[in-house]
């Protein structure tokens, strides 16, 4: 399957596209694309560049505006909606809870798995592209980059 570039070239579905000069990424830190439908968080931090489905798997929040923390070891974006911790490398939400048959009991992480899609992001030249995830399974934030979800989105 073949798709058009944001020049008009021809490419594979699912890119790499192109999104922007390096320089103009990293000022911006989060850039917001939509890439075959599919509406893309570019993201900037610490050096390295992120990209994820742009609404958050959980109640479709924007994650445009979210903090980005270190927790538990890994770089997380914190949703505004609910605060959600999602990793940036993996889409993976984790959370801090205590088990209440320890004594005392000890906060601790947990993991609820990979929630958000992620996508791969390379750089070349000082050009940058997003490759969509290829994989088949379902992540709980395709539900918003479908038609439901998309309506949904727009009620809440
Ligand atoms: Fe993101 Fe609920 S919508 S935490």
């Amino acid at each position: 399957m073949w798709d058009r570039d944001m020049e008009g070239k021809e490419q594979p579905a699912g890119g790499p596209h192109f999104v922007g000069k390096k320089d103009e990424l990293i000022e911006a830190k989060r850039s917001f694309r939509t890439l075959e439908g599919r509406d893309v968080l570019v993201i900037y931090h610490q050096g390295v560049f992120y990209a994820m489905d742009s609404y958050c798997y959980h109640a479709g929040g924007s994650l445009e505006n979210g903090d980005i923390e270190e927790l538990n070891g890994k770089l997380c974006i914190i949703c505004p909606k609910h605060k959600y911790k999602i990793s940036l490398a993996n889409g993976e939400c984790i959370y801090k809870a205590t088990d209440p048959r320890q004594t005392p009991p000890v906060p601790r992480w947990y993991s609820k798995g990979v929630k958000q899609r992620v996508h791969s992001v390379t750089e070349t030249n000082g050009d940058v592209y997003v490759t969509l995830s290829g994989d088949t399974g379902w992540f709980e934030s395709d539900y918003y980059q479908g038609e439901k979800g998309k309506v949904e989105r727009a009620r809440a």
